[in-house]
């Protein structure tokens, strides 16, 4: 395993042991979040879960978690998520695995969310890994067009571009497109955040500001606990 898979296991796994039972977890998307979810169905508490994505919801039924949809269980207690980039104050820059959409609404239906990551994603300043984008499909090279100019309000030279894999545009779970803009710093992620959500065809973007109450990072002399 590489020192960043090492460091992802041992916050996912640190983030388990916050969880009690009968508890409402809501269970990130990804990598790091991946390894939460094996540690949580390992504790067996009889939790039920919330998945913001469908891949993590059919890891989570594979390992005999119950998994319930977003609405029918009332209020989230803890939700349990990785993150691309970790910024001052606990902002995150989210949607690497364009599931941005659904782990916003999760989170955003949760008392408390934790983030987990390994050391390389903390940062000094957002901006340096591509701001993910989610858009409607219908006219999205006329949303792209409108991003660039809220991009451009921020002071970012950006163009975004439409995530492709194997030559197609890569689908989110909710059908949508992603857009990932490299802004290189962004000075202001609350203005940012702003002028992208006031665009039309815009149905949310990666940045997750005020969301995180706490932050478990993997580093080399074990897991630190990092608050806003
Ligand atoms: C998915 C996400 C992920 O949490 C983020 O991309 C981090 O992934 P990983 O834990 O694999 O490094 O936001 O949309």
């Amino acid at each position: 395993m590489s020192d960043a898979d090492t460091q992802k296991r041992a916050a996912g796994e640190a983030a388990a042991g916050l969880v009690e039972p009968g508890m409402l977890v809501g269970l990130g998307t990804g990598s790091t979040a991946a390894w939460f979810v094996r540690a949580l169905a390992e504790r067996k508490l009889g939790v039920t879960c919330v998945a913001t994505s469908t891949a993590t919801a059919e890891l989570a039924t594979s390992l005999g978690l119950t998994v319930a949809e977003l609405g029918d269980t009332g209020e989230i207690d803890l939700t349990v998520d990785g993150a691309d980039e970790i910024g001052p104050g606990l902002s995150l820059i989210k949607g690497g695995g364009a599931a941005l959409l659904r782990e916003k609404l999760v989170w955003e239906a949760s008392r408390h969310c934790v983030v987990i990551a390994d050391a390389a994603k903390r940062v000094p300043r957002l901006g340096q890994f591509p701001l993910p984008i989610e858009v409607v499909a219908f006219g999205h090279k006329t949303t792209a067009l409108r991003i660039c100019d809220a991009l451009g309000e921020c002071d970012i030279g950006a163009a975004p571009r439409l995530r492709v894999r194997d030559g197609q545009p890569v689908r989110t779970d909710g059908g949508n497109l992603i857009y990932d803009a490299a802004c290189g710093r962004i000075e202001e992620p609350a203005v940012l955040a702003a002028a992208l959500k006031s665009v039309t065809g815009v149905v949310d973007h990666g940045l997750f500001l005020d969301l995180a109450d706490l932050a478990l990072v993997g580093t080399a002399d074990g897991v630190l606990r990092l608050e806003p």
